[in-house]
């Protein structure tokens, strides 16, 4: 009987040379482990074994299948392992290869001009609002002291939608009385509101039937004309340089009273006269002014307690300027090469 098992083993070690793959185990797993494989076959003789040998060969065969259980296992790690080092060999990346260029975007040139409007101003403390594109004739003309049939609606060529009562916002003006009739009872008001505009002009190099303004107001008990001013310093300087100059000119807007332009110190010929100032030394940035006591009234302050001033720059004036762009349809195309350049324009800087 102990030659029996002593034979099984032997088949089994030479057995288990022969596999070189899973399935391969698995066929020798089940010609010895399963219902009809050698070592059950082998505890069947159990029953022709004098009682006195059961317990000897009951050791026996719990050893010999112990055995084939653990070296199955053995081969079958082994062979895990290959197959593993097989697929990693297989895959292997070679780190020497130079990488696939990932292409990264740049942001929009007015977009970039925009934000640093913004982020100037909330350090100022002002808050960033929006207001809607689609506008009531209301906002946009009646509030900022515009009557129906007032001639300067002329001036801003305008996109009615149904009836005249609704239109595209001419300007972002309209942020200022709504903001106004928002807050009222929460003063001061301190915003500013960039956001698109709409004008029925041609489409040229200087003209746009769409383009962004930067509405700012401030709304407080003591304000003047040179806190307006000093404010248009800041700004200007941080856009233009520190030895950009700033002043004002008399203007008319139907909203302030006094209205200015506001004018910067033309920083291509640091004043000397030039193209792009035409001669003047001078570049006009915005138009601005002390709220008209009218438009106060309208959202309900009272003239004799409450001031202040507001401006709206053109975004597309500031960036054309900035980055000196000839074409304010440069803004619009989506040729990445070209927000690319700017920047590089900038990292030069
Ligand atoms: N809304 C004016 C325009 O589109 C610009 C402007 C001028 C805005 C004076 C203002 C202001 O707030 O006070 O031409």
């Amino acid at each position: 009987m102990k030659e029996k098992v002593k034979n099984m083993k032997k088949e089994f070690d030479e057995a288990i040379l022969g596999i070189h793959s899973l399935n391969e185990l698995n066929e020798v797993r089940v010609a010895y482990l399963s219902k009809k494989g050698k070592v059950t076959e082998l505890s069947l003789l159990m029953r022709e074994i004098p009682n006195e040998q059961k317990k000897e060969f009951g050791m026996l065969l719990n050893e010999i299948r112990n055995y084939v259980t653990e070296k199955l296992e053995e081969v079958k790690k082994q062979l895990e392992a290959d197959e593993l080092n097989k697929k990693l060999e297989k895959e292997k990346i070679d780190i020497s290869l130079p990488a696939t260029k990932i292409k990264i975007g740049s942001p929009n040139i007015l977009e970039k001009i925009i934000e640093e409007v913004e982020e100037l101003f909330m350090s100022m403390g002002y808050d960033v609002v929006d207001g809607p594109e689609i506008e009531q004739d209301l906002y946009n003309f009646e509030l900022l002291n515009l009557p129906k049939g007032h001639a300067a609606r002329d001036a801003q060529d305008t996109f009615y939608l149904k009836g005249e009562e609704l239109l595209l916002r001419s300007q972002t003006s309209p942020v200022q009385v709504r903001t106004m009739l928002e807050k009222k009872g929460k003063e001061p008001i301190r915003i500013i509101c960039p956001g698109k505009t709409y004008r029925r002009d041609p489409d040229d190099a200087t003209h746009s039937h769409q383009f962004m303004q930067i509405e700012g107001l401030l709304i407080d008990k003591e304000v003047s004309l040179s806190n307006l001013k000093g404010t248009f310093d800041v700004v200007a300087k941080k856009l233009f340089g520190p030895d950009c100059k700033t002043r004002f000119r008399p203007s008319y807007y139907q909203f302030t009273e006094p209205s200015v332009e506001t004018d910067i110190s033309c920083f291509k010929c640091k004043g000397e006269g030039c193209s792009l100032c035409k001669n003047t030394g001078w570049i006009t940035v915005s138009g601005a002014g002390m709220v008209h006591p009218k438009v106060l009234e309208n959202c309900g302050y009272d003239p004799k307690e409450w001031m202040g001033f507001a401006f709206g720059f053109g975004a597309e004036r500031l960036a054309m300027l900035k980055y000196g762009i000839h074409d304010i349809r440069t803004f619009y195309n989506t040729d990445l090469r070209e927000t690319e350049c700017f920047d590089r324009r900038e990292g030069q800087e």
